[in-house]
């Protein structure tokens, strides 16, 4: 992985973004770029009246930083939702939530009309779980219970802080759930979502319209099957 991948992936997806528009922005250390290139383009005016939802507070304060408007996700559609991803699979299914911002980045994303995921090249699977276990959103109401249901999944461990489980923004647990290759996400993720516990899961299945990939030969195009 190289930080200058990850640059060009997350300044590239902000080629799809035009002046006007209502943008969701997700959360993570790629998307960083992307934010600091709104930023640039509304400084030279090459984009104006831009309207961002943030999918968390540090994307918020960045965005805020770099002279981005801030709205509030509402009952109407975003014209595009901009993230990164922990993997990404041959049909751009994704992992994410390994900054803990699963929950709302589903949300914003769903509400997009178009759904562009960043990412640099190593994030690519030929199977989600492959390379990261599964972020979920838990209850802190009956951890050890939905512990316990995520065991029939795979090797559930949640997150913590020190001695401390970390909690979401959302005042909710984490628990990253490894498992074995992920071949029908779609299945995998309803079972998965129905647990009892589980208030969201950080598998992305059908959302993704294409996914820029920052590799050595520039940033590449993909878009799902
Ligand atoms: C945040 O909760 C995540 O979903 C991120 O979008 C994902 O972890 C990708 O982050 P990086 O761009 O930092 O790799």
């Amino acid at each position: 992985m190289s930080e200058q991948h990850k640059e060009a992936a997350g300044r590239a997806a902000v080629d799809y973004v035009r002046p006007g528009m209502r943008v969701g922005l997700g959360s993570g250390s790629t998307i960083r770029y992307t934010i600091l290139e709104i930023g640039d383009r509304l400084a030279d005016e090459r984009l104006v009246d831009i309207a961002a939802v943030a999918t968390s507070a540090k994307t918020a304060e960045l965005a805020e930083g770099v002279g981005i408007k801030l709205a509030e996700l509402d009952g109407s559609p975003l014209d595009i939702a901009i993230d990164g991803a922990d993997e990404i699979d041959p049909a751009l299914a994704l992992t994410k939530g390994g900054g803990g911002a699963l929950l709302r980045e589903k949300i914003v994303a769903a509400m997009a009309k178009y759904f562009v995921a960043v990412a640099h090249e190593d994030k690519l699977v030929s199977a989600l779980g492959e390379t990261f276990p599964i972020p979920v959103e838990v209850s802190q109401f009956g951890i050890e219970a939905t512990l316990y249901q995520l065991g029939g999944f795979g090797k559930p461990q949640l997150r913590t802080e020190g001695r401390n489980p970390v909690e979401s923004e959302n005042g909710n647990y984490l628990v990253d759930l490894a498992v074995a290759p992920i071949y029908h996400p779609h299945r995998f993720n309803e079972l998965l979502s129905t647990t009892p516990g589980v208030l969201e899961t950080g598998i992305f299945v059908n959302m993704a319209d294409i996914a820029l990939i920052g590799t050595d030969d520039g940033v590449e195009l993909l878009e799902g099957v």
